[in-house]
């Protein structure tokens, strides 16, 4: 089969297409015929040796993916052979099969095909996890999302308006901010301009967001620290900015604000059950037309370097799906 390989930490370009033998699933797992994979940041990290989980190369990039479940392993009963699934993989996945353990597979909704059910269990488990289960978002709050156009800013904004909250989204261009608005933000902001958290002040009467969602980090996160209301929860998911920021603790201390870590991937290992939960309600959401991902772009295989490129580089929004099959 044909996979994109990375034989040494280094530069997204340095990555290949090349004939592999398939992978053979062991006990409690599944073999994937995979029809599309979506690219996550964390991919762009992982292949340049700057993420937190180091693969033993060569190795398989690609963490999310779905198609059709081609066989079984022992002690595997919720699946069956022929089945279309989506899957969580951590690698692996921007290959023509890929095996995924089977507690981190689910069917794939009706009427979700698999551009969509590629792009949905770790952005949407990753927002899922840290708005309803870390943050406890109530319906009536504010929240603001920053890199509101990017994989897991687009499920935040799309997750907190189906729980009945008022959302904010921050972006960096008219065409990411306008794609916020799509996904149904209430407002938007250009969080590039100097002095654009007086912006989100100005729009909660200046009392801040309850809730701040920040997957980017940088120069960004204390603006939207202080941005964040009395007894507001900031967010700390990603740092898509390439920087982790340093914050000063009095922030925290003036207004009564938590600060809570988000790693969806060790939180769903840890709770498997509820990683289950939080898929069920995004397919139950999903049915009601309440959160769909915006697919902008398929790449084949051989194309799965540069549109990675392109998301490292800021120059992407929503979800961008490798078709391994063509
Ligand atoms: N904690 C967890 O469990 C968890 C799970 C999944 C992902 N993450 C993290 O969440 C972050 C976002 O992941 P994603 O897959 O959603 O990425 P993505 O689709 O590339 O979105 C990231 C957004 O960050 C913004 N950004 C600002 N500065 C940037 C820069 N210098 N380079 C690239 N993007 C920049 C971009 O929006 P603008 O251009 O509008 O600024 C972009 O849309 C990553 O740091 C990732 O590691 C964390």
């Amino acid at each position: 089969m044909q996979a994109l390989r990375c034989h040494a930490f280094g530069p997204i370009a340095n990555l290949v297409v090349e004939d592999i033998a398939s992978p053979a699933p062991g006990a409690g797992e599944v073999l994937i015929d995979v029809h599309a994979a979506s690219i996550n940041y964390p991919d762009t990290l992982m292949v340049q040796g700057l993420y937190q989980v180091k693969p033993p190369l060569p190795f398989t990039p690609g963490a999310e993916l779905a198609g059709v479940v081609a066989a079984v392993g022992d002690g595997v009963r919720h699946l069956k052979v022929g089945d279309r699934v989506a899957a969580s993989t951590g690698t692996g996945a921007f290959a023509q099969q890929a095996v995924a353990e089977a507690t981190r597979v689910m069917p794939l909704p009706d009427g979700m095909d698999f551009d969509a059910g590629a792009s949905f269990v770790l952005a949407y488990g990753t927002s899922i996890h840290a708005l309803r289960t870390i943050a406890k978002l109530q319906p009536g709050e504010t929240l603001l999302v920053l890199g509101a156009a990017g994989g897991v800013g687009i499920a935040a904004v799309q997750i907190a308006k189906a729980m009945g909250a008022r959302v904010i989204a921050a972006a960096s261009s008219d065409a990411k901010r306008a794609l916020a608005r799509e996904a149904g933000a209430d407002e938007t902001v250009d969080y590039t301009q100097a002095e654009w958290r007086r912006e989100v002040e100005r729009l909660t009467d200046g009392k801040g967001a309850d809730v701040v969602y920040d997957a980017v980090g940088g120069n960004y996160a204390e603006p939207a620290l202080r941005a964040t209301a009395w007894r507001g929860r900031y967010l700390v998911v990603g740092f898509a900015a390439g920087e982790i920021p340093k914050l000063p603790l009095n922030l925290a201390l003036l207004k009564e604000r938590a600060i809570l870590g988000v790693f969806w991937g060790a939180a769903m290992t840890r709770e498997p059950r509820q990683l289950m939960a939080d898929l069920q309600q995004l397919a139950a959401w999903f049915a009601e037309g309440r959160v769909t991902p915006p697919v902008t772009e398929q790449v084949p295989l051989t194309g799965a370097a540069d549109a990675m490129s392109r998301l490292a580089t800021r120059q992407a929004m929503g979800k961008l799906v490798v078709r391994p099959r063509g």
